[in-house]
């Protein structure tokens, strides 16, 4: 664990050349060592940058404020979605990973400022993992964040997410230009084996699809 660079975090060095680094965004209550394991079986070989979220609920570890149960502060959301685009970038600079290497994977909260990171700052981002995902603020101007890929699994019994708030989300990341692949499982806000096997295969082949845009540029 370090606290160098701003946040509390875990890095772990990728194991083959070229492999990608999923920054791990952990859910409420969560902290940096969460989904360790989760990026471990999605990508063996991945490198793993894992901060712990600033913002305290309660004692529960978050990377933004909310007013209340899905509904945030916005103006802190923006704030700290820049400010860890900001560890992202020092942190790639300071272990030595292309930026074009850096997949985002987040968990509800965790999920909720990746997709306001590929809104804001899409540049910090090759693609991204989105667990129980929903919509978390209105981009203006949207984007351009054309061919991005991004997986957003969702649960049609999630009490937390309507179906309706994925969609939104999957519909705002479209419009921006972004390749979506929803996926659904009959579940609730906890991840399935199946969200994780589903995110796996697509993490192979998204894999191919971010090393033809990188020899292609
Ligand atoms: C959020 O606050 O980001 C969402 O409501 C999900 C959660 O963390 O409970």
């Amino acid at each position: 664990m370090s606290a160098d660079l701003g946040f509390v975090h875990v890095f772990e060095p990728p194991r083959t050349p070229g492999a990608p680094v999923l920054l791990l965004l952990h859910g409420t209550g969560g902290d940096e060592r969460d989904l360790l394991p989760l990026g471990r079986t999605l990508v063996p070989t991945a490198g793993l940058l894992s901060p712990r979220g600033k913002v305290s609920e309660q004692g529960m570890a978050r990377f933004f404020r909310r007013l209340a149960e899905g509904v945030f502060d916005v103006a802190d959301l923006r704030r700290r979605t820049l400010e860890l685009a900001d560890f992202v970038e020092q942190a790639a600079a300071h272990y030595g990973v292309e930026q074009n290497r850096v997949v985002a994977v987040g968990f509800s909260n965790g999920a909720n400022i990746a997709a306001s990171m590929l809104l804001l700052r899409p540049e910090t981002l090759a693609a991204a993992v989105l667990f129980r995902a929903m919509m978390p603020l209105q981009p203006d101007p949207l984007p351009s964040i054309p061919g991005t890929p991004v997986f957003l699994a969702s649960g049609t019994h999630d009490p937390l997410i309507p179906p309706r708030e994925a969609e939104r989300l999957a519909t705002l990341l479209r419009a921006a230009g972004a390749r979506v692949t929803p996926h659904w499982e009959r579940a609730g806000h906890q991840l399935t084996p199946g969200d994780v096997a589903a995110a796996r295969d697509w993490l192979a082949s998204a894999a191919g699809v971010m090393g033809r845009e990188q020899s292609a540029a």
